[in-house]
């Protein structure tokens, strides 16, 4: 601590010294319901930190400080006194101390003495809290690709604070019942995953000074649906002339194939391939004309594709 505002302690132990000889022989003033304190503050380690005093009494001559509670020569920090008549600015004046780069150490409850014309005094207290700043948690997942429905994920932030937040694409992230925090709010689990927990997962961590946040780790949820895409050689087709084939674009396994929206009834003109990704119409008829999509599936979702329409001429 360095204290360039107020005078140096050296420098003014005489004064002191005659100073709490009087006040040995002096009255407290009693406690008012506005009370001179020194204004409670929160500061980051290395910052310039100024104390500062509330509800100060009229007529001060001076003020003493002290750190802890303890009044004596070894929690003295310093003073400042003069003239009243005199008009006089500037942060000892208004009762304010100032330390320079404070550090963990400093920490604590303060004392201020208000010495008045009449040789009264009142005291003040009050706390300064000093923080590091907190630093970066780091976030990490028990995977980040993952299926939807099938797959669990825990995401662990590596933190000292214990003051832990959980963001999702950058907003607090809303615990949903397959959500669980750890006790500690330092592990999330999601079990299982869905679709739309997919995005990016970061942890917060606070104190009262300062706030930072992980680096985003990005959750990917895989649908176990493909998309089929249908593909048909052509859609004009005439009667009894041409043979109509489709496919079924997809990675699922399980196949099945669509008529205006219902199960295909496969008749003789119509033929799957073994894995059932391509139908084959030959020749093609009247009663053919319609709509066919493919459908796939597997146990826990399926999907169809958009569908074809087969005109047929005739
Ligand atoms: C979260 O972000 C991801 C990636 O930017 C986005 O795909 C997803 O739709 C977002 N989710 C919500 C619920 O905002
Ligand atoms: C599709 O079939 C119709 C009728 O058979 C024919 O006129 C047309 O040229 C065919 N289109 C293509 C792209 O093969």
């Amino acid at each position: 601590m360095e204290f360039p505002a107020a005078s140096s302690r050296r420098g003014l132990v005489p004064w002191m010294g005659l100073l709490l000889a009087v006040f040995l022989l002096t009255l407290w003033i009693p406690p008012t319901t506005v009370r001179f304190a020194i204004v409670s503050i929160n500061a980051a380690e290395g910052q310039d930190v100024i104390l500062r005093t509330r509800n100060r009494p009229p007529n001060c001559a001076g003020f003493i400080w002290y750190r802890g509670e303890k009044k004596d020569y070894y929690h003295f920090i310093a003073s400042v006194a003069w003239h009243v008549r005199r008009y006089k600015t500037g942060p000892e004046y208004s009762g304010s101390l100032i330390i320079r780069k404070v550090t963990l150490k400093d920490t604590g409850t303060y004392t201020v003495i208000a010495v008045l014309q009449n040789s009264l005094r009142e005291i003040g207290f009050g706390l300064l809290n000093v923080y590091q700043r907190v630093s970066m948690p780091t976030l990490l997942a028990s995977n980040t690709i993952v299926t939807e429905n099938e797959d669990a994920v825990d995401m662990t932030c590596y933190t000292d604070e214990s003051s832990t937040n959980w963001l999702f694409n950058a907003t607090s992230l809303q615990l949903r019942e397959r959500m669980k925090l750890s006790q500690d709010h330092r592990t999330l689990t999601i079990d299982p995953v869905r679709r739309e927990d997919a995005g990016n997962y970061q942890c917060k961590v606070s104190n009262p000074i300062s706030s930072t946040e992980s680096a985003p780790v990005e959750l990917d949820v895989k649908t176990p649906e493909a998309q089929p895409s249908g593909r048909v050689s052509n859609t004009t087709v005439t009667e009894n002339e041409d043979a109509v084939v489709m496919t079924c674009y997809t990675d699922e396994s399980s196949k099945n194939w669509l008529f205006n929206a219902m199960s295909l009834r496969l008749k003789e003109r119509m033929k799957l391939s073994e894995d059932h990704r391509t139908l084959t119409i030959d020749p093609v008829r009247r009663e053919d004309a319609g709509n066919y999509q493919c459908k796939v599936s597997n146990p826990v979702s399926s999907t169809e594709s958009v569908p074809v329409e087969i005109d047929v001429k005739y």
